[in-house]
């Protein structure tokens, strides 16, 4: 508990950090944005998904990003996870400013820093638990043998070791889902990108999914979860409420589970 504690940075200090306009940030934050915007031009018609994002996390926090459908968490994660670029503002991924980074290292950056975990699981049907976990490691060029070893790795920190040669269709919502965790970390990335990774599941799998979360949060993973379930969201160290396109909130779990009155008694 007290090395939560200390991973989760005050409010002060991301503040000094998102309005040092154009400053690297220390290593130490692995994701920095000022003033982050994305509109889409809808025939003359301009959607301002995101009006001006200030976000700063640290290595090591567990995040739940919340709020309403249409309020941009999407759109936010994708441009955290570098599939979209945004039509103003910085964003800094590990110290290095995302909108100089050549295509190569967006590449690279899209496949080892970034493990996407995406509601519909978007797993292979015809291949195994085991492949499908492999596959990041098929583009990294590894052998045979070593992929093996990191996927059997990754199974097994989401408890999947006994399952590995399951198709998907062979298998719960609930492991379907620790087959694509398995696959976001076998590459080792520095983020793990969730958004609404128990939107398919019923209550008591995603506390499942969420114990799993809770683990790897535990071993230093950084991760940044999408949810729009107050109870979800309750599980990670701090929570960041977006509406219109704006951060509304950004609390620690306890701030938020006392201002949204939650009483669940897990947490
Ligand atoms: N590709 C797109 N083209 C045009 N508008 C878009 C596009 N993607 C998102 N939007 C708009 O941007 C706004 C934010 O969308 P986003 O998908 O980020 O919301 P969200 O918070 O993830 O919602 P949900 O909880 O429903 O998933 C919405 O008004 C949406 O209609
Ligand atoms: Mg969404």
């Amino acid at each position: 508990m007290s090395e939560y504690a200390t991973s989760i940075s005050t409010t002060a200090e991301r503040l000094a950090v998102t309005s040092a306009a154009g400053a690297a940030p220390g290593k130490e934050w692995v994701i920095v944005s000022r003033g982050l915007k994305r509109e889409y031009d809808m025939g003359g018609e301009i959607v301002r998904a995101l009006r001006g994002v200030d976000l700063a996390i640290r290595r090591n926090e567990y995040v739940a990003i919340m709020g309403p459908s249409g309020s941009g968490k999407s759109t936010l994660m994708n441009l955290i996870g570098c599939l979209d670029t945004p039509n103003a503002g910085e964003y800094w991924l590990n110290g290095t400013l995302v909108s100089e980074m050549s295509d190569d290292q967006l590449a690279r950056v899209r496949n080892k820093e970034i493990g996407f975990v995406f509601q519909t699981f978007n797993l292979l049907p015809r291949a195994s638990a085991l492949q499908n976990v492999e596959l990041p490691l098929v583009y990294a060029g590894m052998s045979a043998d070593e992929r093996k070893r990191r996927a059997m790795e990754a199974l097994d920190k989401v408890q999947l070791a006994q399952r590995v040669h399951h198709r998907p269709n062979e298998l719960s919502g609930g492991q379907r889902q620790r087959v694509a965790i398995a696959r976001a970390l076998v590459n080792s990335p520095s983020i793990l990108l969730a958004d609404e990774p128990t939107g398919n599941l019923d209550s008591q799998t995603s506390e499942e999914i969420m114990r799993v979360f809770e683990d790897l949060a535990r071993q230093g993973q950084t991760v940044v979860m999408v949810t729009h379930e107050p109870d979800i969201a309750a599980h990670a160290r701090r929570v960041v409420v977006l509406r219109d396109g704006v951060i509304a909130s950004d609390e620690t779990r306890e701030q938020f589970i006392e201002r949204v009155g939650l009483t669940h008694s897990s947490h």
